[in-house]
């Protein structure tokens, strides 16, 4: 059964289309059952883990010490979660998985993560997405929608800006890089109903 992905940058608007596709596709599609999970995460090792990762102690870690963390949420999420429910006939949809390693700890984050040490970890894995939906939208916009969204509107200073724009460029390389292992590009910068149409012209062939 299908395994997507869900990536974008900050502000793209992925929850927003997740709680669409949670709330939309059980009743388009009632003989399909769907998993929704998300990284870090998934399984209540990764949950705490997460909760560790997001906390005041974690926030001068740099890329590779941080991969460190997203590879053990993740070997387990698909020990524990994705591989048995593909296996039982499920529909797995993540929110976030190796392509948000790579735009992040690749090519974003301080004290990045090799190329090499990057597809290692792929293959170790053993488990790519049959589609990796990628939300793109301009950096400059997607900030804009953020800086609505949050009132403490010091936390997107240049060097912020900076980091978004280098994680655009992340995800457009990773498109390049897995576009014929089913990576592909969606346009965020249209309406709610509009970009889920596209999501759903693009899950329509694997969801037969
Ligand atoms: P989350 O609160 O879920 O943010 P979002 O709504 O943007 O998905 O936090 C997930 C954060 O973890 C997000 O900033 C991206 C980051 N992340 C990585 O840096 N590398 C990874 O491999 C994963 C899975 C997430």
């Amino acid at each position: 059964m299908p395994f997507v992905a869900f990536e974008g940058g900050e502000g793209v608007g992925k929850t927003t289309q997740l709680r669409l596709l949670q709330d939309r596709l059980p009743k388009r599609y009632p003989d399909k059952e769907f998993i929704f999970t998300r990284e870090p995460g998934g399984t209540e090792f990764g949950e705490q883990l997460r909760q560790f990762m997001f906390s005041d102690v974690a926030t001068d870690a740099d890329g590779k010490t941080m991969f460190g963390l997203f590879m053990a949420s993740r070997f387990a999420h698909v020990s524990k979660v994705i591989r048995p429910a593909i296996q039982a006939g499920k529909v797995v949809i993540t929110d976030r998985y190796l392509g948000s390693s790579f735009a992040y700890q690749v090519i974003a984050q301080e004290g990045s993560v090799s190329h090499a040490f990057f597809d290692a970890h792929v293959e170790e894995l053993g488990c790519f997405p049959d589609i990796t939906l990628v939300l793109q939208m301009d950096p400059e916009k997607s900030q804009e929608r953020l800086l609505r969204r949050f009132e403490d509107k010091n936390r997107f200073d240049t060097e912020q800006i900076e980091f978004h724009k280098k994680l655009c460029e992340g995800y457009d390389i990773f498109l390049k890089k897995y576009g014929n292992q089913g990576a592909c590009p969606i346009n965020a910068d249209q309406s709610q109903e509009e970009v889920y149409g596209d999501i759903m012209k693009t899950l329509a062939s694997i969801l037969r």
